[in-house]
């Protein structure tokens, strides 16, 4: 029998050789049509003005913060429930991550446990679209508003989800997208950073390319220092071949989900939480597990019988480094990463046999 992995590419190889071999023939492999293509396509598609693409969402997530001028003695409020790229940046620049806990049945930071934790060092908070969710964005958003603190959008997860109509990537003041392979557009590695600002869009064009802007007689003009996080020529074609179908491979996603819930649930186990506005690209279709099984050995159990799964995602404020430095306890995202399941979600996976697997006495 086949194992059945956790994500499947929504790219083949066909799909992008012409092209590849275009570049090929010209030697353009960086800086070229299908990069600035890409930018214009994912800004047409966010409805977000400015698109600026970069090597991973970790990397985009540490240029906004030096964006935002954020290093030590400020504080930035993430939310604790996810991979721990958007606390370690805070980390690195020196300044101090504040997790924030979130709600037990989106998985998100909440409006109303965010405010007490925003204060005078407060520079900005990283909203994290849990595993691609962004359910509660606009209410922190308003927040961070009221209060003068620019939001960033971690949407890693979330490329192709909304919020009441509006994309992700159109809403917060800055918003970073994952291209890594276990989310709906990969490229491989790569990440993309959206902004509707023009003076924030100026200052990435300057940063993002080694600090030049504009010609010296017949050479660059280096008017700052600046960084080079650019992506290749090849991974944008990838990407514009994927996100030319992000709203089928949404569609499907969703299909696959309402399958393994109408099985899953009658046994005790609960789906992520998505609000009645939001559309879900479903980056991972996660639940929480009855209280009487055994996650850890429910994974063990479907892993020997071929069929990948893994936990929700992390709380990050338990992880080594994080406990050992801030101590903090965050009673719902600590539960939810010993408590949730991300099971096999694409089209054609065997849902059935993934269900008669938990169902067959794993679950104990
Ligand atoms: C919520 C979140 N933020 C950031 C990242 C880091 O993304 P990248 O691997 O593109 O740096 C991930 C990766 O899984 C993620 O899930």
């Amino acid at each position: 029998m086949n194992n059945i992995r956790l994500m499947r590419p929504y790219i083949s190889y066909d799909e992008v050789e012409a092209e590849f071999r275009g570049v090929f023939g010209s030697g353009m492999f960086t800086r070229g049509e299908h990069v600035e293509a890409f930018r214009k396509e994912l800004s047409q598609f966010t409805g977000a003005r400015h698109v600026h693409l970069a090597t991973s969402a970790t990397t985009a997530l540490w240029v906004c913060l030096k964006l935002l001028d954020i290093g030590p003695g400020d504080e930035v409020v993430v939310s604790d429930f996810s991979f721990p790229a958007a606390a370690n940046v805070v980390e690195d620049l020196g300044a101090t991550p504040i997790f924030a806990d979130v709600s037990r049945d989106t998985y998100n930071m909440e409006a109303a446990t965010l405010a007490p934790l925003l204060g005078p060092r407060t520079k900005a908070v990283i909203f994290v679209d849990a595993l691609g969710n962004p359910s509660g964005l606009h209410d922190v958003g308003a927040l961070c508003r009221s209060r003068g603190i620019p939001l960033i959008e971690d949407a890693a997860c979330a490329i192709g989800s909304s919020e009441g109509g509006a994309l992700c990537g159109s809403v917060a003041d800055l918003t970073c997208f994952s291209f890594h392979p276990r989310k709906l557009i990969s490229t491989g590695e790569g990440g993309a950073i959206t902004t509707d600002r023009d003076d924030w869009a100026q200052w990435l064009d300057v940063k993002l390319a080694h600090g030049a802007r504009g010609m010296k007689g017949v050479a660059l003009d280096f008017v700052d220092y600046g960084y080079n996080f650019r992506l290749p020529e090849l991974q944008a074609i990838m990407g514009r071949k994927q996100l030319a179908k992000i709203d089928s491979i949404v569609d499907e996603r969703n299909q696959v989900r309402d399958a393994y819930r109408s099985l899953l649930e009658p046994m005790g186990f609960l789906p992520q939480r998505v609000n009645a506005d939001v559309r879900f690209n479903v980056q991972s279709l996660v639940f929480s597990v009855p209280p009487d099984c055994n996650r850890n050995r429910l994974i063990a159990g479907l892993k020997a019988s071929g069929i990948e799964s893994t936990i929700g995602t992390y709380a990050m404020s338990a992880s080594t480094y994080y406990a050992r430095k801030y101590a903090v306890q965050n009673t719902n995202s600590h539960w939810l990463e010993e408590n949730t399941l991300t099971l096999p979600c694409y089209g054609g996976v065997d849902i059935s046999r993934v269900c008669a697997a938990i169902k067959g006495g794993l679950c104990r």
